[in-house]
């Protein structure tokens, strides 16, 4: 009797060992933004690509808007190993101890997406990469999002109309450099918990892409709105480290095919959301959005340029010099688009 209850143990155990023909290894993909924008999109393409290219051995399951952590949270999540891969924000990797990202932040740094992917796909957006893998964390691709609008409940089309405001900004010191610069009073808060302190009045106004304002129906609790491109939302696709080097090697091999085809389709689709957000925000009637007169502009870009002076200690002169510098056209090429 005995025998035969070692027999059924050991063959259990044995069972539950052995690599079986259909194990499956799980990525659970945690995200803040809701799935029709560029972040949500590129996830799906993502899952779509690395499911078909590792013929189902690997399975990607996807966790949008907050669904399984705020912000913060699943910094920690994905450092304790909870889930396995995530796209925060460039905004959002200072309270982790890498303050260097934070100069994607800085007002008016990149003229256009061509100024950025020489940054991000250069150089740089590989050495800022490096600074993450001491955090047990590696990152592995920069999706884009676009540039940022401002959103407040008064009329906000000049640097004086901020003051006293409070916005809402993402855990960034230069973001809350950017608003005291401007005499508003800045309060980090989670994306998740925006529209609430908007329609309860616990924040006046905030910035962001015009796909996050519309797909959060921030636009709905703002009246005004203003077209101000000065500064960009992007994010870093990120995974647990150990999971990541600890991955077969011809798994991590489609993985990285499906990761770079779903990057040039998140990238291809971001200025498109962004486009169709504004104008459906515009066409709703909820919100008016305006766009800076060139004074106006003027008038933000002196107010704003002592962010860089007062962050240059924090982010590193050299790291602001290095994006300045990369993102400087080749003159010898022709610009692309
Ligand atoms: C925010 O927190 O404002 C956004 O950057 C969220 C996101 O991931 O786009």
């Amino acid at each position: 009797m005995k025998k035969m209850i070692f027999g059924a143990l050991f063959a259990t155990a044995a069972m539950l060992s052995a690599p079986s023909a259909f194990a499956q290894t799980v990525i659970k993909f945690s995200h803040v933004t809701t799935p029709d924008t560029p972040k949500g999109r590129g996830a799906e393409k993502f899952k779509e690509l690395a499911e078909k290219y590792t013929d189902g051995q690997v399975k990607v399951e996807i966790f949008p808007n907050s669904q399984l952590y705020k912000d913060k949270e699943e910094m920690e999540a994905l450092q304790l190993g909870a889930v396995q891969m995530l796209a925060p924000s460039l905004a959002k990797f200072g309270p982790l101890g890498v303050r260097e990202f934070e100069v994607f932040d800085l007002p008016y740094i990149f003229p256009n997406k061509d100024a950025l992917r020489r940054v991000t796909e250069g150089e740089v957006g590989r050495q800022l990469f490096a600074k993450l893998e001491p955090k047990g964390i590696k990152g592995l691709a920069y999706w884009d999002n676009g540039f940022k609008i401002m959103t407040a409940n008064s009329p906000i089309t000049k640097p004086e109309d901020f003051h006293g405001l409070k916005m809402r900004i993402q855990s960034s010191k230069v973001l809350d450099s950017q608003f005291r610069a401007l005499g508003a009073l800045p309060q980090v808060m989670a994306f998740s918990e925006v529209y609430q302190a908007m329609q309860t009045g616990v924040v006046d106004g905030s910035e962001n892409t015009p796909s996050n304002v519309y797909t959060q129906n921030h636009y709905e609790v703002q009246k005004h709105g203003l077209e101000s491109n000065h500064g960009y939302i992007g994010y870093a696709v990120i995974v647990n480290k150990p999971f990541w080097d600890g991955l077969p090697e011809d798994l991590r091999v489609q993985l990285e095919k499906a990761l770079a085809e779903s990057t040039e389709y998140a990238n291809s689709v971001a200025q498109r959301d962004n486009n169709d957000a504004l104008e459906a925000m515009k066409k709703s009637g909820r919100i008016d959005i305006q766009k800076p007169t060139p004074e106006a502009t003027a008038a933000f870009r002196k107010a704003l340029e002592p962010v860089y002076t007062e962050m240059s200690r924090r982010i590193g002169q050299g790291t602001i010099d290095a994006v300045l510098n990369a993102a400087q056209p080749d003159t010898t090429q022709p610009e692309g688009k």
